[in-house]
């Protein structure tokens, strides 16, 4: 979808970080925007950024856990324009950092629900209405590095977004044999500056950190504050759009862990765990 100006985006998770980077980079590509995110004053202060920059943008909260909002995120846009042609499908949230047999089944919950249901909400919304309006369009789910490589930390979100990225090579190739207007892309960022490391700010029932888990946290803020600025993965993002390209990476020189990873695997070796560089 090369020409963006003046079509509609919705971006989720859109109040913070990446999803905020993209909005802002949608609305120096003179876009129309329906803003999405569960954390309301956050959310109404992006909006007040976008129309101050004269951009037409209006928020719409939703926890994109819940199907029935995200239908209802969904129908508001379409009433309003008539038509989404850019969806991202962006919210996201990362687990306490426990080892698997510990995490506790409402970290999963919380996790997959957020992260891998999400999308799956967002694409059962969202495609049916954009099919029927033959406008072209492209949809965007934030995957992540990983869902590229494991690691030992934070288990119940490597898993979501394993899963994200599968849905969405799946999701292309389902379009695609329908010959639909309708393209598709995985964000998989390595470090980007964002709130994610505080992301239970927004968990329906926050719990308590251990002394270990704390120290974890700490070490993820520490990582995340050194990574690339979400303006920088809003542009990559929207250059990719108008490329038509699938798979958007910002760290390309982390390209060897996948290598690596993939190769293990058609060797028959053993899972090595991969450690993310810093930068
Ligand atoms: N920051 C990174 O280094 C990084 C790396 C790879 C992937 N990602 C992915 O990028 C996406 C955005 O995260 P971020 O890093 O910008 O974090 P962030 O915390 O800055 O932004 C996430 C946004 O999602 C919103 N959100 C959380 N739960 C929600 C829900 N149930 N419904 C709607 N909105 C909800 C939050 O309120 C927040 O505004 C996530 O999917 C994350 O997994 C981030």
């Amino acid at each position: 979808m090369q020409n963006l100006q003046g079509r509609v985006a919705v971006i989720t998770g859109a109040a913070s970080g990446i999803g905020r980077g993209i909005a802002l980079a949608c609305g120096r590509h003179e876009m129309r925007l329906v803003v999405a995110d569960v954390e309301a004053d956050a959310l109404a202060a992006v909006v007040a950024e976008l129309n101050a920059a004269g951009c037409d943008a209006t928020g719409v909260v939703t926890d994109v856990a819940d199907r029935l909002q995200v239908d209802a995120l969904a129908k508001s846009a379409f009433v309003r324009h008539g038509a989404v042609h850019l969806l991202c499908n962006n919210a996201g949230v990362i687990d306490d950092n426990l080892p698997s047999w510990e995490c506790p089944p409402a970290d999963w919950q919380w996790v997959l629900g957020v992260n891998l249901m999400g999308v799956v909400h967002g694409i059962e919304a969202f495609v049916p209405r954009m099919l029927a309006s033959s406008e072209p369009g492209h949809i965007v789910n934030t995957a992540s590095i990983g869902g590229l490589v494991t690691s030992t930390a934070n288990t119940p979100y490597t898993v979501s977004k394993h899963a994200v990225l599968a849905l969405s090579e799946c999701l292309y190739k389902e379009l695609e044999a329908r010959q639909a207007p309708i393209g598709v892309s995985a964000l998989c960022p390595g470090w980007v500056a964002t709130g994610i490391a505080d992301a239970d700010r927004n968990r329906p029932e926050p719990r308590d950190l251990g002394e270990m888990e704390q120290v974890r946290r700490e070490r993820l803020r520490s990582a995340l504050g050194a990574g690339m600025a979400p303006g920088a993965v809003g542009e990559l993002v929207l250059e990719a759009v108008q490329e038509g390209r699938f798979y958007i990476k910002t760290h390309p020189h982390w390209d060897h862990l996948i290598e690596e990873r993939f190769a293990g695997i058609l060797d028959g070796r053993r899972p090595a765990a991969t450690r993310l560089p810093r930068e």
